[in-house]
């Protein structure tokens, strides 16, 4: 069997090398048999080679950015989600964000050959190498923690707590600094590399979906690339007006004790905006900056001299900015994700085009197209995804489906969608994960039709143009290949494995939990297994603030300890609040659980 592939783009001639050649790894998907979807890429030799993870197709690869040529392609774990090179540039570490661990590769030669796992804890992100190289950094989304890992070891030395969905990483040029951005909760903090204290915390208001961040050249300050939830019912005149989702840049300096607001910069132009920013990268000298919009499918270059920079920088882009000379846009299509200076040049994950792309930003132009896939026909769910993270799906582009419901999950935000008939009653964005197989539809649970619900939000919540009958078909097929992440506690055994078999504490608290769920406090009842939700709406003494619907349809519980907040208007921040404040579970005949009790009941629904 032959595994070894060098592909050879944009004319894609496939040559497969001889058997001789042993496979780094073996079991990589064939070319034309998996989408790739570039999800992160770092550069080799001044960007001479450049390594790519690919998110659906769980490998790495190793690509010849002069010829075009994809030189080796290895295993990774499953869904793999950033990549890093060594600051001796022989090696390199992937995060894999469903197998909840880091893989260690070597670069020889033109191969590379896998070195060791590390497992992290659950759902890592964006990594990187300290400047000595005795410390690799990494983002772990799921635990809420960054964690240092020992290159040398492949064992976790530290670990500090980090709110909600630590996501992207950055390291200041000097190396002294470590910043990480909270997708969820909006936070960013900076940690002093050499002692490992916490320098600062802070929040930028209203921001939620961080993504790209960057220390100035001059290390004086970070800039985060994210958008901000405005708090107006969403219609389409607020939509054009920004008053439901901007895109933004935020510079927060490095001065310990400054306090908000910070200075920030509106990205979008009057009646076209951008949607999702996600990559963002300095150059080099400092003076360019590059913001990939991943939703309005291009790259956003601006000088950074005389950038203005406000308190309030309003709706829209800075007119100042669109002299067509500091501010330019450069078209690249597909889902551009991660950006990276390679010397004079900016090298560009795009995950749905399944290639990196190649921009001179001299001439604020896309110079080439390295394919990392053969081309071929989207299948029906891959046009769904393109659909879903399309912001010219929505008026004027402002966001995508994903903007809301963050990577087919949720992003945690309120929004009054005008879905339940009232105005001016929030209610949390739901998660899509399983979303096909825990109808009916909506908190309400009045929405009966997947389809229909689609169609719905194509026109009353983005505004754009009704979807064609085979764009809520692809739409629907997309969603029906969502699902929960496998969490780490996923595995263990449930209620009906007998005690003896049951090894651990915890599991015994599961256990436990479990049999207070289905029996003492007769939760199945609503939540029933294995979605853990029944059709039909119930009234739980929660008040539905203005809509005529009443009761609300049983949530899923799958998933839940990566969810929150929760309940129909996110009024409860952990799921202690629910238990305790909300939704009360007491045992049959009424009598009110112990703390013990509680506690095995919180076990069991975190391990859902
Ligand atoms: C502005 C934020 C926002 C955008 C954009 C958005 N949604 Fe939603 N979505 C919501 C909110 C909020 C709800 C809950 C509405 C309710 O229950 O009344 C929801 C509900 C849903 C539901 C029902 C889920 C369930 O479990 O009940 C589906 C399906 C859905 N959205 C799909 C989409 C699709 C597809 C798109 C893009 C075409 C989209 N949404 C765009 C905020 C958004
Ligand atoms: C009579 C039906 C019913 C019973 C019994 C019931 N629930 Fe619920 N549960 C609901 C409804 C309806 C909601 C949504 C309420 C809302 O969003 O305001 C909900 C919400 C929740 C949520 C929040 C989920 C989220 O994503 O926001 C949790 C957690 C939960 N229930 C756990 C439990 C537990 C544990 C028990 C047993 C002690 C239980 N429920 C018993 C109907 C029920």
């Amino acid at each position: 069997m032959f595994r070894r592939i060098v592909l050879l783009a944009p004319l894609l001639t496939l040559c497969l090398l001889c058997q001789c050649q042993k496979p780094s790894v073996a079991d990589v998907p064939t070319p034309g048999s998996t989408d790739r979807s570039p999800i992160d890429v770092a550069l080799l030799e001044d960007g001479r080679r450049a390594v790519v993870v690919h998110h659906t197709a769980d490998s790495v690869a190793l690509v010849d950015l002069q010829t075009g040529k994809v030189l080796d392609e290895a295993r990774t774990g499953r869904k793999p989600a950033a990549v890093a090179v060594h600051p001796d540039g022989k090696r390199l570490a992937v995060s894999n964000h469903w197998s909840h661990d880091v893989h260690f590769f070597a670069v020889e030669g033109n191969k590379l050959v896998r070195q060791a796992v590390a497992p992290v804890g659950p759902l890592p992100r964006g990594l990187l190498y300290s400047n000595t190289g005795d410390r690799l950094f990494v983002a772990v989304a799921g635990a809420d923690e960054v964690v240092a890992i020992d290159p040398a070891t492949h064992k976790v030395t530290r670990r500090w707590p980090a709110p909600r969905e630590p996501r992207e990483l950055a390291l200041s040029a000097d190396g002294r600094w470590l910043a990480a951005a909270s997708s969820r909760s909006g936070h960013v903090r900076v940690w002093n590399t050499a002692t490992g204290e916490l320098h600062w915390e802070r929040q930028i208001v209203d921001a939620f979906n961080l993504r790209g961040l960057a220390f100035t050249a001059d290390g004086d300050h970070v800039i985060c690339a994210h958008v901000v939830r405005r708090d107006l019912p969403v219609t389409k005149g607020h939509i054009e007006e920004g008053w439901i989702i901007d895109s933004r840049l935020t510079r927060l300096p490095l001065k310990a004790n400054v306090t908000p607001p910070y200075l920030q910069i509106a990205l979008d132009v009057r009646g076209e905006a951008m949607g999702d920013p996600h990559g963002l990268a300095l150059s080099p000298d400092g003076k360019l900056l590059a913001v990939t919009g991943s939703g309005s499918h291009e790259l956003i270059l601006m000088h950074t001299e005389n950038l203005p920079w406000n308190t309030d920088p309003g709706d829209f882009i800075d007119g100042r900015l669109l002299d067509g000379k500091q501010h330019r846009r450069v078209a690249l299509g597909g889902r551009p994700l991660a950006a990276k200076f390679a010397k004079d040049r900016i090298v560009i994950a795009n995950y749905l085009s399944d290639a990196l792309q190649i921009v001179d930003p001299g001439a604020g132009k896309l110079e080439r197209t390295v394919a990392l896939s053969e081309v071929r026909k989207p299948t029906l769910a891959r046009h769904g995804e393109a659909i879903f993270y399309d912001a010219k799906r929505s008026h004027n582009q402002w966001f995508s489906c994903h903007t809301c419901h963050t990577d087919g999950h949720t992003s945690g935000q309120n929004f009054d969608t005008l879905n339940d008939d009232s105005f001016g009653t929030t209610k949390l964005t739901p998660t899509l994960r399983n979303v096909a197989r825990t109808g009916p539809w909506t908190w309400h649970g009045w929405q009966k039709d997947l389809g229909a619900s689609v169609a719905k939000s194509f026109t009353d919540t983005m505004y754009g143009p009704p979807g064609a009958k085979e764009d809520v078909r692809a739409v629907v097929a997309f969603l029906e290949t969502l699902e929960h992440p496998p969490l780490p506690t996923r595995d263990v055994p449930k209620r009906d494995v007998p005690k003896r078999d049951v090894p651990k504490r915890a599991d015994r608290a599961i256990a436990r939990g479990a049999a207070l769920f289905s029996e003492k406090a007769r939760c199945a009842r609503c939540h029933r297994p294995p979605f853990y939700t029944v059709p039909g709406a119930y009234d739980v003494k929660l008040d539905s603030g203005g809509s005529p619907h009443d009761g609300f349809n049983p949530p899923s519980l799958n998933g839940l300890s990566d969810r929150g907040p929760y309940l129909h208007d996110g009024r409860a921040k952990t799921l202690e609040e629910v238990l305790r404040t909300w939704h009360t579970p007491r045992h049959v005949g009424g009598a009110a659980l112990t703390e013990d009790e509680e506690r095995d009941l919180l076990a069991f629904l975190r391990s859902l």
